[in-house]
């Protein structure tokens, strides 16, 4: 069910922003025009990946550096301390649908 997420010239002002639909927190993002929707909870100890650090198409999360595809949500990195690997699952995406200026997202 689409659900209406926010107009898309607010979110290319920052290209990140952080929303709350049906009580998931969802982090909304534009990689090269196109938007991308995945939940803001890391999968490991649940930190928000609003302050997360982008870069092409993934996303790293500040606390313990695990590192997702914002596209799949695949884990590239486990989130680890120095050598030792953390238990990292993959994040949950959304479809986003983007029409006449506002951004749609599938839940
Ligand atoms: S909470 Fe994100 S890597 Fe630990």
């Amino acid at each position: 069910m689409l659900h209406y997420a926010c107009l898309y010239d607010d979110l290319a002002k920052d290209f990140k922003m952080k929303i709350q639909i049906e009580g998931q927190s969802i982090l909304l993002m534009l990689l090269l025009d196109k938007v991308y929707a995945i939940q803001d909870k890391c999968t490991h100890l649940g930190v928000s990946l609003s302050k997360g650090v982008v870069e092409n198409e993934h996303i790293q999360c500040r606390a313990h550096h695990a590192r997702f595809n914002i596209k799949t949500g695949d884990v590239l990195d486990k989130a680890h301390i120095g050598f030792i690997k953390m238990p990292t699952k993959k994040l949950k995406t959304f479809k986003t649908e983007v029409t006449e200026g506002k951004i749609y997202i599938d839940l």
